[in-house]
């Protein structure tokens, strides 16, 4: 949220009182003075004006279990978005943490929180993203050794990190990767000659969809899934 915006909500100032404030000196984010009113600021900073600290709105953050047909994107002129499957009256400022392709189901993150959202999707922390994937054919033993070993996709001069694969039944198999290339899992399905029919995520680094959270159902996360994404937590 814009910093005089911020300021205004929280103080009942007017928000040209608070822009002449802020261009003052006369509030810190984070023990810094910042003079720019239009400066973005996260809903975890903290503010203070006249030495007070101020009461910022609170971080959201939802876990969604997203149906075929959504777009996990903000807006859409043809499509239904992700964001229409919360309930919050005020959907601006949040963001997707990793998407999901229009026809893929299951685990989708969306938060307001910009330095929470790094630390999910920022490729440097290699998070394991857990997916079931229906295929159209029998994923031959040699396909399953390449794709432990790392294949490189089409068009991509760096081949993908190795992944876990586990059988799950004749047509479905359980995919962990840790990066998050464009349609990666279709991809590297598609270049060991396979075809995935459905595709659901079940789980990104520590937070699992949530078994009584139905198709099409949100809820907020529970502090300890937030908490869970500090630096350094990468188990699934
Ligand atoms: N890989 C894909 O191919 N699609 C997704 O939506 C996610 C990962």
């Amino acid at each position: 949220m814009r910093l005089d915006k911020l300021l205004a909500h929280a103080t009942g100032l007017t928000r040209s009182m608070a822009a002449r404030a802020i261009r003052a000196g006369e509030v810190r984010v984070d023990g810094h003075v910042l003079r720019d009113p239009a400066t973005h600021v996260e809903p975890s900073a903290r503010i203070e004006h006249d030495h007070r600290v101020l009461e910022a709105p609170r971080a959201r953050y939802f876990m969604v279990n997203k149906p075929s047909g959504y777009v996990c994107a903000n807006r859409d002129t043809r499509h239904r978005t992700v964001f229409q499957l919360l309930d919050t009256p005020n959907p601006a400022g949040l963001n997707v943490a990793g998407r999901l392709d229009i026809d893929a189901t299951g685990l989708v993150l969306i938060t307001d929180d910009g330095n929470w959202l790094h630390r999910v999707t920022a490729p440097r922390y290699r998070h394991p993203k857990r997916y079931r994937a229906t295929l159209a054919s029998p994923l031959t033993s040699e396909a399953q050794h390449r794709l432990r070993a790392g294949i490189r996709l089409k068009d991509e001069a760096k081949a993908c990190a190795p992944v876990e694969l586990a059988q799950l039944s004749p047509a479905e198999w359980r995919i962990t990767l840790t990066e998050g290339r464009y349609h990666q899992v279709k991809r590297m399905f598609a270049a060991v000659g396979n075809h995935v029919l459905a595709l659901h995520r079940e789980a990104i680094g520590p937070i699992v969809l949530d078994p009584d959270l139905a198709p099409g159902a949100a809820r907020p996360l529970h502090d300890e899934e937030v908490a869970a994404f500090g630096p350094g937590a990468t188990s699934v």
